[in-house]
């Protein structure tokens, strides 16, 4: 068997053709949607992230602010920043790039930014509602491989998926989406127990390990037919790349994300849509009324 190729630089750029026809609709409204990106240091990672994001967001017709500070600031200056984008209202979604140096508590600053500009789905109220089965803004990397497979339409209902990754960003919220359409989730991390054996038995398997000299997925670990999404990046032996060995798991799985090209521009392409669906709910529509009623 030979896998099929999941395109994500293809669909990214379909979502983000819809994007551009959304903004234009703001445009007619006398709205132009604005993206606050916020980067503390000088995450080598980080900063291409950021760089990636602010580029996507001008090429679809969305204004930037581009925040850059010096791994010394203070969380309290951190936070007082946030309060100033909170009450802009020419700013309609703000991105705080984590990870964020040790001395600031990431939690503290994410709960601090109003729900309504969290694009990255990041703050309790967000999260709860993914939690409860509503989802109001979902974060963008989970969010956009639902997307993919979607697009590609691999049907996920009860299928045996295997994520490895309990993070706040990726892991956590894509097993609730999954949950939510009816897939069974196992949820791996560095301390799970015969990895291997799990591996083997999934349908699908979603890494985000993002570390290749620490642990690799080969095509010996995993099931005839099973679909891998590939969401780590790390750099080996002078290149890109990401969790998987997409030559020997090729011949193994029936669907494969290619790294780079599968998962990264689609989180870029879902970052955009949500800044645009930000600004409609500064407008009054779209579904995010949802957060006055439950805000009291
Ligand atoms: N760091 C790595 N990926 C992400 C992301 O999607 N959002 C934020 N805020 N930080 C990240």
């Amino acid at each position: 068997m030979i896998a099929k190729i999941i395109d994500g630089l293809s669909v990214a750029a379909g979502i983000q053709e819809q994007v551009k026809v959304q903004v234009e609709s703001l445009a007619r409204k006398g709205v132009k949607p604005c993206l606050c990106t916020i980067l503390v240091g000088e995450n080598p990672s980080s900063i291409t992230y950021i760089n990636k994001k602010q580029k996507a967001a001008h090429d679809v017709g969305i204004s930037t602010k581009d925040l850059r500070f010096n791994e010394t600031l203070s969380q309290e200056e951190l936070l007082q920043v946030i309060s100033g984008l909170n009450s802009d209202s020419n700013v309609h979604g703000v991105l705080v790039q984590l990870p964020l140096p040790k001395h600031i508590d990431q939690n503290v600053i994410i709960n601090k930014l109003y729900p309504l500009k969290d694009v990255d789905g990041l703050t309790p109220f967000n999260s709860g509602m993914l939690m409860k089965g509503k989802p109001a803004i979902t974060p963008c990397t989970p969010t956009g491989i639902l997307e993919l497979l979607d697009f590609y339409k691999i049907n996920v209902v009860g299928m045996d998926v295997l994520i490895i990754n309990r993070s706040s960003l990726v892991g956590k919220p894509l097993a609730c989406l999954l949950l939510e359409r009816g897939s069974t989730v196992t949820v791996c991390h560095s301390k799970s127990k015969k990895l291997e054996e799990k591996l083997n038995r999934s349908e699908m398997i979603i890494s985000a390990v993002g570390n290749r000299e620490h642990f690799t997925l080969s095509g010996d670990m995993v099931k005839p037919g099973a679909v891998i999404i590939d969401v780590g990046i790390s750099r080996f032996k002078g290149k890109i790349c990401g969790d998987v060995d997409f030559d020997s798991v090729r011949t193994k799985a029936s669907w494969i994300t290619p790294v780079p090209g599968g998962v990264g521009p689609m989180t870029v392409a879902i970052l955009l849509r949500n800044t645009v669906s930000a600004a409609f709910s500064a407008v009054g529509i779209g579904n995010m009324s949802i957060y006055d009623q439950h805000s009291g």
